[in-house]
């Protein structure tokens, strides 16, 4: 099963492909960055430190939301929109 680890903490939890990157920062007890959960808002905006390859690629909708946020998608994904495929994800929130 694909491990997300959440920095600063250090915090990780093992889900199930296809989880929800939000929801997986939860199940690991972190206390995750979110305001609309809709995919609109950007403050669940984190960085992907290891794993983007297991990520989702973002839709057009992410990719307008990280574009108003200045920030690389390459980089940074929003929480609430992208599911987790399969392997191991590290990400950092950026507002903490
Ligand atoms: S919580 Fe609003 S975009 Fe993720």
């Amino acid at each position: 099963m694909p491990k997300v680890t959440i920095l600063p903490g250090g915090n990780s939890a093992e889900v199930e492909p296809g989880e929800l990157l939000l929801e997986a920062g939860e199940k690991a007890g972190v206390d995750m960055e979110a305001g609309c959960s809709n995919c609109s808002c950007g403050t669940c905006v984190v960085e992907v430190v290891e794993g983007m390859e297991n990520l989702e690629a973002p839709t057009a909708e992410e990719l307008d939301v990280l574009d108003q946020w200045n920030k690389d998608p390459e980089k940074f994904r929003l929480t609430c929109c992208v599911h987790i495929r399969n392997g191991d994800v590290i990400v950092r929130q950026a507002h903490s």
